[in-house]
């Protein structure tokens, strides 16, 4: 097999012209004929002046080609784009796919023989990972890792989960505007992705589990010094395995691999964003991860990690703790121990050498778990056909079996609108609906699933209610709330047939959401919906190319071409 410079070579006339000519061009860069005969290590660089949580991403870069230059091989780094959560419009989601389209075309596209993608920041891992895959060439991820924590008067603060907690506070008139402020300049202290388990540590976590990064990278902060040791081995692992061909993704993620990420999803208190990301980076590979799978799992393997949003810590806590190999020793025969990692290590063998950390509480043994049962559940019926997820470690326990009067929000902005409006027609026992925020409905499946508590609530000291839609939640939010209703109600999902007085039954522990009308009634509702003007399509772009190849919830939300056909 061709490798280094002569890899995938475009003939321009014969191929040694062909090589000859990449040589003259790339040689304007100063290299020598020695470091231009070498296996080549591609570096993706997501650094980007919008993107704090990469902030310490050009230092990962550098440590990674030392690694690679050590080992024996020839770095090179190139820019792929950069996705941070609060400077994606519409959404980061909306973006998830063009970033993996990019990642994958890439790699394609240029001369190397192994690919370390350095992300972080929540869509990225997912999509640099959903790209390597299909272009299944020997990856190594290395995340940018969680920030270090805030502090405010004594109080340990974290992004975002508390940004919330805080924000919710002044608008219920407990924290005037000068507090507010300062707070606002403690929530994020350091370069690193949100340091609770929001989507970010979770697609960490699981890139972890699943073998795709070394041991501790999920966990190490930002700004830490480990954390360039960790880039530096993962440059050498990257460099052997340019030198071997292998292990490729393919053999990495195996339906054990996709098992266990389940169980540690669950065992994690992780974001319920996880589900949808895992779901489309086992749909690039032969496998599949299956959301009944992922409920059973959560049935037996208990919620471990004590970490906010569910619990009270933060991910330098987990680190200090033991990391991913502390968990994986006390999660022990619920995970499948063989399964193998990037430098060919077991996950057994990983969990043998975890630090034990005398008096530590944030890992907790099996025998004294936060929760019993997993973090998620997975609903059905007749308002979610393909199902829907409660992230129930995060919800109120007396919200888990509810029925309630169903008080309808038609899109985002009509939530916004009216929300707050002391006219509304709400009680702390109605259930929140909001429509139109799926996948296609917004576009690009908000992070509006967490409705605010109605302002007039809030002030009578109401903090949950029971909140539906066919939108997402951010991994570093809580609530009694059910997401990812699937299919959309844009889709002609049933959600759509729901009105303002209709009533609402929650049942986590049979697993179901129902709408309790009438057969007959929600058929003639269906008909007038059929008559009622569609909704129009974007005319062009990007955004046309969403609309029409963008999958439910339940596939993964990734675009239907990208799939490996099954
Ligand atoms: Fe980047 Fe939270 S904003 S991980
Ligand atoms: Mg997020």
């Amino acid at each position: 097999m061709t490798k280094g410079l002569r890899k995938g070579l475009t003939s321009y006339g014969d191929e040694g012209f062909s090589l000859f000519l990449r040589k003259a061009f790339i040689k304007a860069m100063g290299y020598s004929d020695d470091a231009l005969s070498r296996p080549i290590v591609g570096i993706t660089n997501t650094y980007s002046d919008y993107n704090p949580c990469h902030g310490n991403v050009p230092q990962l870069v550098e440590a990674v080609k030392r690694g690679v230059m050590l080992a024996g091989a020839m770095p090179m780094a190139f820019p792929t784009i950069s996705i941070h959560e609060s400077f994606s419009h519409p959404t980061s989601m909306f973006l998830r796919n063009l970033m993996a389209m990019d990642t994958e075309e890439m790699i394609r596209a240029q001369p190397m023989d192994a690919v370390v993608v350095i992300g972080g920041c929540d869509k990225t891992l997912p999509a640099q990972i959903m790209g390597a895959v299909s272009v299944d060439l020997p990856t190594v991820v290395v995340p940018v890792g969680p920030m270090v924590v805030g502090h405010h008067r004594g109080e340990v603060l974290g992004a975002c989960t508390d940004c919330r907690r805080l924000w919710s506070a002044h608008r219920a008139g407990e924290i005037d505007e000068a507090e507010i402020a300062a707070v606002n300049g403690r929530l994020a202290p350091s370069v690193g992705t949100c340091m609770v388990m929001g989507t970010a540590s979770t697609m960490a976590c699981i890139t972890e589990i699943m073998g795709l990064s070394l041991p501790m990278s999920a966990t190490v902060p930002a700004p830490h010094a480990e954390r360039i040791r960790i880039a530096e081995e993962s440059g050498r692992v990257a460099a052997q395995m340019a030198v071997s061909g292998g292990p490729r993704p393919s053999e990495i993620l195996t339906p054990s691999a996709f098992r266990n990420a389940a169980v540690v999803l669950q065992a994690i208190g992780g974001s319920t964003n996880g589900v949808i990301h895992l779901t489309a980076i086992a749909n690039r590979t032969p496998h599949g991860f299956s959301m009944a799978h992922l409920d059973q799992v959560g049935r037996d393997a208990p919620v471990l990690i004590d970490l906010k949003p569910s619990g009270s810590h933060y991910m330098e806590h987990f680190h200090h703790a033991g990391g991913m190999p502390k968990l994986i020793a006390q999660l022990g025969d619920l995970l499948d121990l063989h399964a193998k990692t990037i430098t060919g290590e077991t996950l057994a063998e990983i969990a043998a050498r975890a630090e034990d950390v005398p008096g530590q509480d944030v890992i907790r043994p099996r025998s004294n778990p936060i929760k019993r049962e997993g973090s998620m559940a997975v609903l059905t019926g007749n308002l979610a056909p393909r199902g829907a997820i409660i992230k129930s470690a995060a919800a109120s326990p007396h919200l888990l079996q509810h029925t309630g009067r169903a008080v309808v929000f038609e899109s985002v902005e009509d939530m916004t609108a009216r929300v707050d409006d002391p006219d509304l027609d709400v009680t702390a026992d109605d259930v929140l609906v909001l429509r139109n925020a799926g996948p296609k409905g917004a576009p690009g499946m908000p992070e509006a699933g967490y409705l605010p508590i109605p302002k007039k609530l809030g002030r009578q000291g109401v903090k949950d209610m029971v909140r539906i839609s066919d939108a997402r939640m951010s991994g570093t939010a809580f609530g009694s709330i059910v997401l990812h209703i699937t299919p959309e109600s844009a889709d002609g999902g049933p959600l759509a047939l729901v009105r303002n007085g209709d009533l609402i039954q929650l049942d986590v522990a049979g697993r179901r959401i129902d709408l309790l009308v009438e057969e007959e009634e929600l058929a003639r509702r269906r008909d007038e919906l059929e008559r009622a003007p569609r909704r129009e399509a974007p005319a062009r772009g990007y955004a046309r190319l969403f609309e029409e190849t963008v999958l439910q919830a339940d596939e993964g939300c990734d675009f239907s071409f990208l799939r490996l056909p099954k």
